[in-house]
């Protein structure tokens, strides 16, 4: 793991929502370049953009169909250049997104490959027969929704796609596509960025046989979501499957030739099967349990525990993401929520392991409102099923039309969170905004990162409302239950920071109002 990895702090640029720097709308490198100064003063690190590759955005941007280049509505090569210079000048790393399970349906490739049963490419894909007496050759699903298969009239055989049938799934068992993802990684390193965050990273290989995945319990209803039929399957055959980490074994080699990250979207819920990626393979794993639970004091301590013991220092912390509810909302919204959000954020940052933000989440921002105006394809294409547009919404950077953002028509709108007490520039002059809580909290976390670096998690028995645990000379608390919580200190210590106002260190006893996380400093 690059060092300079070791106690960063992440943030995650949905590039379409973050900056618009021409006035089409949608979000673009030129418009993050010039807001790369708030991330700066913000205190991140390592900034992580999402897709900016060609694509026809049948899945925003998840569906590439050049890996080496730019999409024109998000600029050139040359403005990632300029990003990844200026950046690096304001002293942040740039983590691009890496999408190696499937490319899109209109990448050379695939067109290659439909063309003929002989043509080039046609195995870097996965096509098989119908099954006996027709239909997909096997029970998978799409998380987006139906059959895992599309058949393909011209050369009479079913390709699979676990995502869109747009997002063509590459067989990860031929060769030349292992080599055509090395050239990939190289050019990118070769441009100078930092690291990449690879998508779908638990799904590359599939059961080489193909075999149905068993049904968990009873078959999904006609009318399931996507998200209910997926979860009423064992995916045994189709994810976290026994070679997928020697692609990352692989990849590490190239990564650390240019010291940089490889931070994979592991998206297993049971914090136990994320140890083998971050063994020996990737640098870190995003932390999914961490992104699920409510404003529970139990839950969390007890995902939290698991999540420890599967070994903290390869986890990222997502507080929020493009793919789920952001925490403000996921703990209650309005002002309790962005409380709660900012209290929880002050926790995974007491961890080992690196804390990512999703933009929005340093303004405290809810999910906004899209109804009537989605865009995501789980929601567009599935009636009644919700969409991953709530937290996709237009940052909000200073009052006016547009809000900073935009002086075109936003792509998607800003929803409930249009008004000026939400927008940066607002935040930014008021002492007491959750912006500048946000950056008081990271400056305190530096300090506790140093001291506490190395040092192991030491869960602390402080009451069923408090979650507690000490590293090194640090103790980190959070209080979830309501009135003052007193927390008996291994030691007396002294208060280094607090989320919220109210909190104070009595020899060895921390008074820490509700909602609130506070890191306490020991002798030693
Ligand atoms: C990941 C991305 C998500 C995308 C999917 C398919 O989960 O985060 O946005 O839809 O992969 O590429």
């Amino acid at each position: 793991m690059p060092d300079w990895w070791q106690d960063a702090v992440g943030y995650e640029v949905y590039i379409r929502s973050f900056a618009d720097g021409d006035g089409d709308g949608i979000g673009d490198l030129q418009g993050l370049r010039r807001r790369l100064g708030h991330l700066a003063d913000l205190g991140v690190d390592v900034v992580w953009i999402t897709p900016f590759y060609p694509s026809p955005q049948a899945d925003h941007g998840y569906d590439v169909a050049d890996y080496l280049d730019v999409d024109p509505s998000f600029g050139t090569l040359e403005d990632l250049d300029a990003v990844v210079a200026e950046a690096h000048g304001l002293g942040l790393k740039v983590m691009i997104d890496l999408v190696p399970n499937h490319t899109s349906d209109r990448h050379p490739w695939f067109l290659d490959a439909r063309a003929s049963h002989h043509a080039a490419h046609r195995d870097w894909y996965v096509w098989r027969d119908p099954a006996p007496g027709g239909g997909p050759p096997n029970n998978w699903v799409s998380h987006f929704g139906g059959p895992a298969w599309t058949f393909d009239e011209a050369t009479g055989q079913y390709y699979l796609h676990l995502f869109l049938p747009e997002q063509p799934d590459l067989n990860w068992a031929h060769p030349e596509v292992r080599a055509a993802f090395d050239r990939i990684l190289e050019f990118w390193l070769d441009r100078g960025v930092d690291g990449f965050r690879i998508d779908v990273a638990h799904s590359l290989v599939k059961d080489p046989e193909l075999r149905d995945n068993p049904l968990l319990g009873d078959a999904p209803a006609p009318d399931a979501t996507p998200q209910e039929v997926f979860a009423a399957y064992d995916h045994r055959h189709d994810l976290d499957q026994p070679g997928v980490v020697d692609i990352y074994r692989r990849w590490g080699e190239i990564a650390r030739r240019h010291d940089a990250v490889l931070l994979g979207e592991v998206y297993l819920l049971d914090p136990a099967r994320l140890s083998r990626y971050v063994d020996d393979a990737l640098d870190s794993a995003f932390c999914f349990p961490a992104l699920k639970t409510g404003w529970d004091a139990d839950e969390i301590r007890r995902m939290l525990a698991a999540c420890v013991a599967a070994g903290a220092s390869g986890m990222s912390w997502p507080l929020s993401s493009h793919d789920d509810p952001r925490a403000a909302s996921r703990f209650g919204g309005g002002a309790r929520g962005s409380r709660r959000a900012l209290a929880y954020l002050g926790l995974l940052a007491g961890l080992p392991g690196v804390p990512f933000l999703l933009q929005g989440d340093e303004l405290g921002l809810d999910d906004g409102d899209t109804a009537g105006a989605n865009h995501d394809p789980i929601a567009v294409r599935n009636p009644g099923a919700v969409g991953r547009d709530g937290s996709r919404t237009p940052m909000l950077w200073e009052p006016g039309e547009g809000f900073g953002f935009t002086t075109g028509e936003p792509w998607l709108p800003f929803g409930t969170n249009r008004a000026d007490e939400h927008t940066a520039a607002v935040q930014a002059a008021d002492p007491d905004s959750h912006l500048n809580r946000v950056r008081r909290l990271l400056d305190a976390r530096r300090e506790v990162a140093a001291v506490a670096q190395g040092a192991e998690v030491r869960w602390l028995e402080a009451g069923e409302a408090v979650i507690a645990f000490q590293r090194g000379p640090v103790v980190v608390a959070c209080h979830l239950g309501e009135g003052t919580a007193r927390v008996a200190l291994p030691a007396a210590g002294g208060l280094l920071h607090a989320t919220a106002d109210g909190a104070a260190v009595d020899d060895a006893t921390l008074r820490l109002p509700s909602d609130a996380t506070a890191y306490v400093r020991l002798p030693g």
